[in-house]
C-alpha cells in the first residue's frame, strides 16, 4: 500500500518476493508494477518482521534509502537493525500511540502490539491524517479494540486483514472431514473478527488488505481457495465482499495491484487496471499463469536448502539447549516433549529428534509419548541451522511445509518458544509472561448470568465487548477462544484459566492462573 498526500508519501509493507521457503506469494501478483517509481517515497512503514511484510530483498533493491522509516516502538531493536543493514539510515521512532506531526501537516500515529504472540515479537498499525482525511492501516494487527484510533476523529478509510495467515488446520494429520469442519470454523471466526473491527471504527470505506497469499509450488497448490472448499482459510477479496454484503456491508472497496483510490472527507473514487469482477472471475487462470512464471524462482530456492554437512541433532542441541535452560514460563507452558520427524533427501529415511522441555535437552526420540509431533524435510531444518534462523515460526511453520499431530489442546507456548530462538527474544518473552502471571486483573463484569473477569486470559481483550456467554461456555471473539465457566478451564489452549462464578453463587471460584 502506498499512501500519497501533498505533504509526502508513505510506502507500507511492500512485499513482492516469495516468503517462507518460497511458499507464499502475494496475491494478486504485484511483481510487474513499476517498483523503481513506487519505491521513491518520503517515508517507509513496515508493520512487523513477518516476511510477507518485511521483504528484505525488495526493500534493499527498490526502496529509496532517503526515505525516513516510521518505526513502531517494539521491545527489541531487531527491525531497526535489519533495516540499517539494508541501507536505511533515517529513522523516526514513533512513541507508542502518540500522534506525531510531520512536516507539511501530515500526522501519523503507530500502535505497537508487543505480546510474544503478536507477529514475530510485535505487530503494529499505522494511523494517518492529512487535510482532515483519516486512514487506519490496521493491516493484520489484532488490537484488543480500536478506541485509541476512534478517539482521534472519524476515520475515512479502514484497511484491514480478513483472510487467514496461518498453517491451521491444513497441516494437521486429521481426517479430511475434521479438517474441513475446523477450517470452516476458522473461516467464520476470521470474518466475525473483521466485522467487529469494522463496526468498532465505522469508517466511511473499508479496504480488505493483507492477504490472502497464494501458493504456487505444486506441493502447496491445494491451499489456494479455488476448489470450492468451505474449510479453506484463505478466502479472497471477492469473497470478502460477498460475505460483507450478507451482514449489510456496502462500503467495501477491493484494490488490485495498480488500483488507485482517492479518498476525501466526502467520498472515494477508485480506478483499476482492469475490472475487479473480471479479475476474480479468472482467478484460477491468473494463478496458473503466475505458477508457470514463478516456477524458476521456486526451483532456485529449493536448490539452496540442502546442507548435508550440517549435523542436525548437534545443531539443534547447540541452538536450543541453552535456551531451554533459561526458559521458565515457556518450558513450563509446553510441559512435555516435542518431536521432530525429519525426512531425508530420499523421501523415506526418518531421523526423530525430541526437544524435551521438562528434561531441558535435545536428544534422539526414545519411543515416548510426546505433546506435539512435527514432520518435515530434514533439508529445511538444515537450512534453518545453516542461516542461524532465530524464528522458526517466521520460516518453517508459516511455510506450511510440514505436517503436525498433537495430543490435547493447542499449546501457544510451543510456537512462542520456536519463535524465540535467540537470547534477546527468549528473555523478552519470559519477561512478558512473568508480568502477566503476576498481574492481578481484579475487575469483573457480568455476562448472561455469570460474573467473569473483565480481561480475556488470552491477550486481555475486553470481555464486555468480545465475550459471549452461551449456557456454561464463554467465547472471546477476538481469537475465538472458549472457556468452560463452571471450572474456568480454557477449552482452546492449555493454561489460561478464567475467573468466573454464577451471579447468584455465594462463593466465587478461585482466581485464574496464567499457566497450568
Ligand atoms: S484475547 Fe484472544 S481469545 Fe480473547
Amino acid at each position: 500500500m502506498r499512501i500519497d498526500t501533498a505533504a509526502g508519501s508513505i510506502l507500507c509493507d511492500p512485499w513482492v518476493n516469495p516468503a517462507y521457503f518460497a511458499s507464499w506469494f502475494p496475491f494478486p501478483d504485484n511483481s510487474l508494477l513499476d517498483w523503481e517509481a513506487l519505491g521513491q517515497v518520503d517515508y517507509l512503514y513496515v508493520s512487523h518482521l513477518h516476511r510477507d511484510h518485511f521483504d528484505a530483498k525488495h526493500l534493499r533493491d527498490f526502496v529509496s534509502k532517503d526515505a525516513t522509516v516510521l518505526l513502531p516502538e517494539f521491545p527489541t531493536s531487531e527491525m531497526e537493525d535489519e533495516l540499517r543493514e539494508l541501507g536505511f539510515t533515517k529513522f523516526l521512532k514513533a512513541p507508542n500511540e502518540q500522534v506525531v506531526e510531520l512536516p507539511g501537516g501530515l500526522k501519523i500515529m503507530i500502535q505497537a502490539l508487543t505480546s510474544p504472540t503478536d507477529g514475530p515479537i510485535g505487530d503494529s498499525s499505522l494511523w494517518v491524517e492529512y487535510d482532515g482525511v483519516r486512514l487506519l492501516n490496521q493491516n493484520d494487527a489484532r488490537p484488543t479494540d480500536l478506541t485509541v484510533f476512534a478517539e482521534l476523529g472519524h476515520v475515512h478509510a479502514h484497511l484491514l486483514q480478513f483472510s487467514g495467515a496461518i498453517w491451521y488446520p491444513m497441516v494437521y494429520e486429521l481426517p479430511q472431514s475434521a479438517k474441513t469442519a475446523f477450517g470452516k470454523q476458522k473461516r467464520d471466526r476470521q470474518f466475525d473478527r473483521t466485522w467487529r473491527y469494522i463496526d468498532d471504527l465505522k469508517a466511511d470505506h473499508v479496504f480488505p488488505i493483507a492477504g490472502p497469499p497464494c501458493f504456487l509450488d505444486d506441493e502447496l497448490w491445494q491451499f489456494n481457495d479455488i476448489f470450492g472448499d468451505e474449510g479453506n482459510i484463505f478466502p479472497d477479496q471477492s469473497v470478502f465482499l460477498s460475505e460483507y454484503a450478507k451482514v449489510g456491508g456496502t462500503n467495501g472497496i477491493v484494490l488490485l495491484p495498480g488500483s488507485v483510490a482517492e479518498v476525501t472527507t466526502s467520498g472515494a473514487t477508485t480506478t483499476h487496471p482492469q475490472p475487479v469482477e473480471e479479475f476474480f472471475a479468472n482467478k484460477k487462470a491468473h494463478l496458473e499463469e503466475m505458477r508457470e512464471r514463478k516456477r524458476p524462482i521456486i526451483e532456485a530456492e529449493k536448490a539452496s536448502w540442502r546442507h548435508p554437512e550440517v549435523d542436525v541433532l548437534d545443531g539443534m542441541k547447540r541452538r536450543i539447549e541453552p535456551l531451554l535452560d533459561e526458559s521458565i514460563y515457556l518450558a513450563k507452558g509446553v510441559g512435555g516433549p516435542v518431536r521432530f520427524d525429519l525426512v531425508g533427501y530420499d523421501g523415506e529415511s526418518v531421523e526423530s529428534i525430541v526437544v524435551d522441555f521438562p528434561g531441558k535437552e535435545v536428544r534422539p526420540y526414545a519411543d515416548e509419548k510426546v505433546r506435539y509431533r512435527f514432520r518435515t524435510e530434514r533439508a529445511l531444518i538444515e537450512h534453518l541451522l545453516h542461516i542461524e534462523e532465530v524464528d522458526w515460526v517466521n520460516s518453517l511453520f508459516l511455510s506450511c511445509r510440514f505436517s503436525a499431530a498433537r495430543i490435547g489442546q493447542y499449546n501457544e507456548f510451543v510456537y512462542a518458544f520456536f519463535k524465540c530462538l535467540s537470547e534477546e527474544r527468549l528473555q523478552y518473552a519470559e519477561g512478558w509472561y512473568d508480568e502477566h502471571e503476576r498481574a492481578v486483573d481484579a475487575e469483573d463484569i457480568t455476562l448472561n448470568g455469570w460474573v467473569v473477569q473483565r480481561r480475556c486470559p488470552h491477550l486481555k481483550a475486553d470481555l464486555s465487548r468480545f465475550g459471549i456467554v452461551d449456557g456454561d461456555q464463554l467465547t472471546c471473539q477476538l481469537h475465538g477462544w472458549k472457556f468452560d465457566l463452571p471450572s474456568g478451564r480454557c477449552l482452546t489452549s492449555v493454561g489460561h484459566k478464567v475467573r468466573a462464578h454464577r451471579v447468584d453463587a455465594e462463593t466465587p471460584a478461585p482466581a485464574g492462573e496464567a499457566l497450568s
